[in-house]
């Protein structure tokens, strides 16, 4: 079958995962003859030197026009200092929202042969971990209201976090219906021991359970929740959140299962178009060292074709091969445990393409 991908290699470390990513669906276009038609467009900072903005009209055209959409990362103290207006970060977010990207996957699983790599102690890793974050992604206190202002000579800011009963519905049913594909459990991580929004996050799904009586639901604060995935996170299966808390809770996840650079992630809306990333940023204190994991990215990959191209075979393709060349003792950096054999970044790819 032919597939268009939209490729945004970005900043920092982006270019080098992206490479790999891509060595990956080589692979597999020659292993099981599909076709993947790729187009290299600029988001972040690299839109921001060549265009002018971090992310030009054409990149937006070109991806509304693709299949789905593989990211590597944006961002960099090349470009702190620039208008806020255009920092790169701005062209992620517009583009998620631009898509319609409301529900972001962010699957946390630890693999057997890397379960020394995670700061946990060895009794809490025994138990599993195995947990979906599902992160709303277009809403809340990342596009609210906000404004920096002088009042009584004081410089004083806010954001707003604000949600409609819509969205909130929206991404509860993707939640729902990723735990019925799963374990049958659902968290929702909220704070409505003190917000209205969490108020209404509660009410809305309260409501929908009615419709996933098979699913056990349960609701936690956040600050609990940040605690309980350190003492036992073997205790969740499906967790939905806001915008900004997901995006807090996943890095935590990700570290706790061994790197950041191992997890990877899915942006879908309501069909089946997609964008693909890593959770992990640009790295900028590694790029071009040929040292970042590329394993977030290559995972990532297989999302896309399970989620947008329906490739469920292939996809387990590449993770059985990733597991494998973790099995055999190949290690980035990162995940290096004085066990084990250190790879660089492109030998991690051709491991890893080796194995499919
Ligand atoms: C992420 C990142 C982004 C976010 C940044 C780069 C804007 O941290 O994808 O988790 O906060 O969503
Ligand atoms: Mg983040």
């Amino acid at each position: 079958m032919d597939f268009k991908i939209a490729v945004i290699k970005g900043d920092g470390v982006g270019q080098e995962i992206i490479n790999e990513g891509i060595k990956i669906l080589r692979k597999i276009e020659e292993k099981h003859n599909h076709k993947f038609e790729l187009k290299e467009v600029l988001v972040g900072g690299i839109a921001i030197d060549k265009e002018g903005v971090p992310l030009p009209q054409k990149t937006l055209k070109i991806c509304k026009e693709s299949d789905a959409v593989l990211l590597g990362a944006v961002g960099g103290p090349l470009w702190d200092n620039i208008d806020p207006a255009i920092r790169p970060e701005k062209g992620l977010l517009a583009l998620r929202s631009e898509l319609g990207l409301f529900a972001n996957l962010r699957p946390a699983t630890i693999n057997e042969s890397i379960k020394e790599s995670s700061p946990l102690r060895s009794d809490i890793v025994q138990k599993g971990i195995d947990f979906v974050v599902v992160r709303e992604l277009t809403g809340g206190i990342y596009f609210g209201k906000r404004k920096t202002q002088i009042i009584d000579n004081v410089e004083t800011a806010y954001d707003v976090e604000q949600y409609n009963e819509n969205e909130i519905r929206r991404i509860a049913i993707k939640a729902f219906e990723t735990a019925r594909l799963r374990n049958k459990k659902l968290t929702c991580v909220d704070k409505a021991n003190v917000l209205d929004s969490s108020k209404l996050w509660r009410k809305v799904i309260k409501d929908l359970s009615k419709d996933y009586k098979d699913i056990e639901l349960n609701f936690m604060y956040v600050d609990n929740a940040a605690m309980q995935l350190i003492k036992d996170p073997s205790q969740f299966d499906v967790i939905v959140t806001n915008n900004i808390f997901g995006d807090i809770l996943s890095d935590e996840a990700s570290i706790i299962t061994g790197s950041i650079g191992m997890l990877p992630s899915a942006s879908l809306r309501s069909d089946k178009f997609g964008m693909y990333e890593p959770i992990h940023g640009s790295a900028p204190d590694i790029a071009g060292k040929n040292i970042v994991n590329p394993i977030a990215t290559i995972l990532s990959v297989a999302m896309m074709l399970r989620y947008s191209f329906d490739l469920e075979e292939e996809a387990k393709d590449i993770e059985k091969a990733v597991k494998k060349a973790l099995d055999k003792g190949y290690r980035t950096k990162d995940i290096y445990n004085e066990k084990g054999i250190v790879v660089t970044t492109k030998e991690m790819g051709d491991l890893i393409a080796k194995e499919i």
